[in-house]
């Protein structure tokens, strides 16, 4: 378990290592981590320089923090996350959230490649959450388990309001002036690091999820905690296979290769939502 030491001592490693104090953190998952290149006058730190920075150790995942000015705010990049199929704790995959928090950051904004579930999503569409089903966490592995550290939150919160209705206007805006579609669904999470089977698919369908992905509900659960507000965006990579005599399967490579595909829509739509804000 961290203490709020430990969140302190990764903070303060990054304070010494950029005159930028970001109130925007951007987490960029599988493949999007190119979103960052357009940040300018950029401080970057690897993962490895920071305390108890939970290392990403999968294909597609920089490792690194960039720090700088996109859209004239300051923000934090994440290129790449940890994630709970890899081996880390709710808790160290959400390390960096509670960073993010001690450094001031308040807006989050997330990003994931997911599975398309919606039968009317194709590879390539972009996705914004208005909701989540935390499958992974419901039933106990949640980052918010174990003593509650009161300087982020108090031990109860509530999940009506997981994605902010202020920054979800903005991002519609932002995608109708670039001219991008831009679905609107609930994003299953789950914990992988399989694809899920065919009645798995089925299930989460009946169950409402419109796109499913291995990430970002742990982050959001640990940044409504500390009180940020919280905007996210699946790029649906693949559509995920319903069928049991479907030939062909979900794989990571097919994951990258979208992920190229996705990064001009969510990059124009994230370039937006920051030249919204005050
Ligand atoms: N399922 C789960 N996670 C994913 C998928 C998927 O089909 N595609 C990208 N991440």
């Amino acid at each position: 378990m961290h203490n709020a030491d430990d969140y302190k001592r990764a903070a303060d490693l990054i304070l010494s290592r950029t005159r930028h104090r970001p109130k925007i953190g951007l987490v960029l998952g599988s493949g999007l981590g190119v979103l960052a290149d357009e940040i300018t006058d950029a401080d970057a730190i690897a993962y490895e320089d920071i305390p108890g920075w939970p290392l990403s150790t999968v294909h597609g995942h920089a490792g690194r923090l960039v720090i700088g000015t996109l859209e004239g705010k300051t923000v934090l990049a994440q290129q790449g996350r940890a994630h709970y199929y890899e081996g880390y704790t709710p808790q160290q995959v959400t390390f960096p959230i509670r960073v993010m928090s001690v450094l001031g950051v308040q807006t989050v904004i997330l990003t994931n490649a997911a599975g398309g579930v919606n039968v009317n999503y194709k590879t390539g569409d972009v996705m914004m959450l208005i909701d989540h089903l935390n499958l992974i966490g419901l039933t106990g592995i949640n980052p918010l388990i174990g003593p509650n550290l009161d300087s982020f939150g108090p031990r109860f919160i509530g999940m009506a309001h997981p994605y902010d209705r202020v920054l979800r206007d903005a991002a519609q805006r932002a995608a109708a002036a670039a001219g991008i579609a831009l679905h609107v669904g609930v994003y299953a999470g789950v914990s992988g690091p399989m694809f899920e089977s065919p009645a798995e698919v089925r299930m989460l369908r009946a169950l409402g999820a419109d796109a499913v992905g291995m990430s970002t509900v742990q982050e959001t659960v640990v940044a409504r905690h500390c009180g940020m507000k919280v905007l996210a965006f699946s790029g649906i990579t693949n559509v995920a296979i319903d069928q049991n005599d479907f030939d062909g399967e979900a794989n990571h490579e097919e994951v990258l290769e979208a992920g190229k595909e996705l990064v001009p829509r969510l990059r124009a739509i994230v370039r937006g939502v920051l030249n919204s804000l005050a």
